[in-house]
């Protein structure tokens, strides 16, 4: 039995219900050479962004952090290195491939926080609890982002923000060599170092549907959110934007 409902998993149209289970396959299958591939792909690049996230974020310790859609875990190292004994920092993702990843990787540089397994559409934080919720190029695999922008604020305390890390919209002139770079070069590096070319046309594919960096911020401000910020990183390529629960 399906919703009826259609969405897009990258340029394809496919049932709503559908979804989740195509992009849990995805992540399930670049898990291990994830890390790798994002250096590769942005030439370090995805490094300078999550820094500018983390400067922008400037976390203190005792400060109460959910980094959703954590996957291998960047920011919230980061967050936990900040926020110290004091503070509480969550590693959440719907899959349980990246999870682990991220999990071990923590572990491995001696950093014990909380992790859980659950989906960004119906979290299972309670209401006010968090003074920052990131999101960090995960927003655009969900199937309802709305439903998910309106659980990040519930979670969030009065005061608390929001960032959300995502590609965007290109600056129009570097389009032509973007795509280029997207649709030849991304899949063919997929398929040599992770086996996987699929997954990175896909990437591709759902980079152009997402919504860019206006109409984000209106989704953002639509699901309660007020003093929305959008900062261009890299001509656009990937886009900050920040809300205030006020
Ligand atoms: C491109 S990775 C980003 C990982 C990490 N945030 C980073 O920046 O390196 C996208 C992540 O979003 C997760 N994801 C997709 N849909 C989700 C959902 N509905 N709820 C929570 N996580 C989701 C995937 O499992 C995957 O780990």
């Amino acid at each position: 039995m399906t919703s009826g409902k259609s969405t897009h998993f990258g340029f394809r149209s496919v049932d709503e219900d559908e979804k989740s289970g195509k992009v849990a396959e995805v992540f399930h299958s670049v898990a291990q050479k994830y890390d790798v591939m994002n250096d590769l792909m942005s030439a370090g690049l995805h490094r300078l962004w999550k820094a500018f996230t983390v400067t922008r974020a400037a976390v203190r310790p005792g400060t109460k952090v959910l980094d959703i859609a954590g996957g291998t875990g960047d920011l919230a190292r980061a967050f936990a290195q900040r926020a110290g004994a004091g503070g509480e920092v969550w590693l959440t993702d719907i899959n349980a491939s990246m999870l682990a990843v991220g999990r071990d990787r923590l572990l491995d540089r001696g950093l014990i926080i909380p992790v859980a397994l659950c989906d960004a559409e119906s979290l299972p934080f309670r209401n006010d609890y968090f003074d920052l919720v990131t999101v960090a190029f995960g927003l655009r695999n969900m199937t309802h982002k709305e439903r998910a922008l309106t659980e990040m604020f519930r979670v969030l305390k009065p005061g608390g923000r929001l960032m959300v890390l995502e590609f965007s919209r290109i600056w129009e002139p570097l389009r032509p060599a973007y795509d280029a770079y997207s649709f030849k070069v991304l899949p063919w590096l997929g398929e040599r170092i992770a086996g996987d070319g699929a997954s990175y046309r896909y990437l591709a594919e759902s980079i152009r549907m997402h919504p860019d960096q206006d109409a984000l911020r209106t989704m953002i401000e639509a699901s309660g959110f007020e003093r929305v910020r959008v900062f261009n990183l890299t001509a656009g390529v990937v886009a900050l934007h920040e809300g205030t629960k006020l």
